[in-house]
């Protein structure tokens, strides 16, 4: 940080010694973290168009209550908080949308908004950013549903079929899978927390899982925004489908 400290010219939104082009890696953040955003919000409200013969999107797995009986607005309400809260309070998000949305800061060793009194997430409402881990075991959860939707997809009308449908809800739940297994804190769980792992219990494959997750763990960044597109084009997917504006090809 003694480096940012001389690069940086305090007190001044913007102000850097830096020379090089910034601004440019909170572009593609702005534009698909918040196109991602919107076109989620969207569709939860939608509350249509979320399922065709074995495929349901991944917005609304575990489905509650489609027919209404007790709820009467979209059923992806019901479970929006799970995978929206273990997003938002990612350490990589977190760090991302920190800078893009808030510029604070807007990049390393540039100058951000304020200068005093910052507590950063120690105070309310930031604070609540260490609720991640908890909405990690939620994550798991809700991993388990997308993994039945998507071997579900492979049954059509009693019989085995492959449709692109199919490919696009196993090939998004592999990418999220592997987007929750190169979460922080589950490698912290895994053994990360632990000084020395030959001295506790199935010692050994606390190690090899902790070297697993660690591999994984180190493209954190990457698998969350390809988890992030795929989601995203899987529900699109399911809606086309179900809308009638394009049909699911049969592969076998
Ligand atoms: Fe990013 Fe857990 S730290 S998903």
């Amino acid at each position: 940080m003694a480096q940012a400290g001389t690069a940086t010219a305090r007190g001044r939104f913007g102000a850097t010694l830096r020379r090089d082009p910034w601004w440019v890696e909170i572009l593609p953040v702005v534009l698909l973290l918040g196109g991602f955003a919107v076109y989620a919000t969207l569709r939860a409200f939608e509350g249509a168009y979320y399922e065709w013969g074995p495929y349901l999107s991944p917005f609304y797995s575990p489905l509650i209550d489609p027919q209404h009986h007790w709820w009467p607005f979209s059923p992806a309400l019901l479970i929006l908080a799970g995978p929206l809260g273990f997003r938002a309070t990612c350490y990589y998000y977190r760090k991302a949308y920190y800078r893009a949305f808030f510029l604070d800061p807007p990049a390393c060793a540039v100058g951000e908004t304020r200068d005093r009194g910052y507590r950063g997430e120690t105070a309310f409402p930031f604070v609540l950013q260490n609720l991640h881990r908890y909405f990690l075991y939620l994550a798991v959860f809700f991993l388990a549903f997308l993994w039945y939707d998507a071997v579900r997809s492979f049954s059509y009308q009693g019989h085995f079929r492959v449709g692109v449908g199919s490919l696009v809800l196993l090939v998004n739940t592999v990418l999220l899978t592997l987007s929750l297994f190169a979460c922080h804190p589950l490698r912290h769980l895994a053994g990360g927390k632990l000084d020395r792992l030959s001295c506790v219990s199935f010692g050994r494959a606390r190690l090899a899982g902790w070297k697993a997750l660690s591999a994984l763990n180190e493209r954190h960044m990457l698998f969350a925004w390809v988890s992030l597109v795929s989601v995203g084009l899987a529900d699109f997917y399911v809606r086309q489908v179900a809308c009638g504006h394009i049909r699911d090809l049969t592969l076998l």
